[in-house]
């Protein structure tokens, strides 16, 4: 700092300007000296502020823990274990026992659409409303695929993540796609042809307790 003299303010100074040796500091890099100017306002209030900013934000955030819930990650970790419980009640009270298919298509939309489509008519994974299967069409086929994956195709093995239970509700809602046209034209055939009406006539006794029977008896070709 050298005093008494006036500053050259900041504003004033244009490029190429003569600073009067008085105004410049001490230290010098290759030529290049430092003007002794004050900072812009801006920038020293930008500063002020973020100091001020700090005080406020460490207590609240990092300290008291006083932010609004709804803007921590925590409470979302809790809306899913709420979900969570209210499906283990939703099992428990039998909802999904008595419409295994609609539980189903439940499942489905979590953990299906993004590879089979929200109609089932293919992207990543194959079409699952057409003919034509790579795995077989039968409930216990589908089963199959759906539990033990194919992993050098990219379809994950989904036994150990879902369970049986879940597993043989979601293959219910499955065999109900076939034949039902996607919005869109789904994706070309891939596998062999079957002869699906057949394959998805409902069978004549069909027991009536068990998500098996449930299935059959609720398609409709
Ligand atoms: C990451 C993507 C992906 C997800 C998620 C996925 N699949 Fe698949 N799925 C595939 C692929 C890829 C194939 C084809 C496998 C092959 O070519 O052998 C496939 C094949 C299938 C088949 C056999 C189709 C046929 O033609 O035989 C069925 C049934 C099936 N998936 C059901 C499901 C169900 C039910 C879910 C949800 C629980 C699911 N998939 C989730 C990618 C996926």
């Amino acid at each position: 700092m050298s005093d008494g003299h006036k500053k050259i303010e900041h504003e004033e100074l244009l490029p190429g300007d003569f600073i009067p040796e008085q105004d410049l500091l001490d230290h010098e890099y290759d030529g290049i000296h430092e003007a002794d100017n004050p900072l812009p306002k801006w920038w020293v209030n930008l500063f002020l502020i973020t100091i001020v900013f700090a005080f406020v934000y460490t207590p609240i955030v990092h300290m008291f823990d006083l932010l609004p819930k709804r803007f921590l990650n925590r409470d979302i970790a809790q809306a899913a274990m709420a979900a969570e419980q209210r499906e283990a009640e939703l099992i428990a009270s039998g909802a999904y026992d008595q419409d295994p298919i609609g539980a189903g298509k439940k499942y489905f939309g979590t953990f299906c659409v993004t590879c089979h489509g929200a109609y089932g008519e293919g992207g990543i994974g194959p079409n699952l409303t057409d003919n034509y299967w790579i795995h077989g069409p039968s409930e216990d086929q589908i089963i199959a695929t759906v539990t033990n994956g194919v992993a050098a195709k990219g379809m994950p093995q989904w036994g150990p993540i879902l369970g049986d239970r879940k597993i043989k509700m979601i293959s219910a809602y499955v065999m109900t796609l076939w034949n039902q046209p996607p919005p869109t034209p789904g994706k070309k055939a891939e596998g062999e042809p079957y002869d699906m009406a057949t394959i998805r006539a409902p069978k004549e006794e069909a027991p009536t307790d068990s998500v098996t029977a449930s299935a059959d008896t609720t398609v409709k070709i």
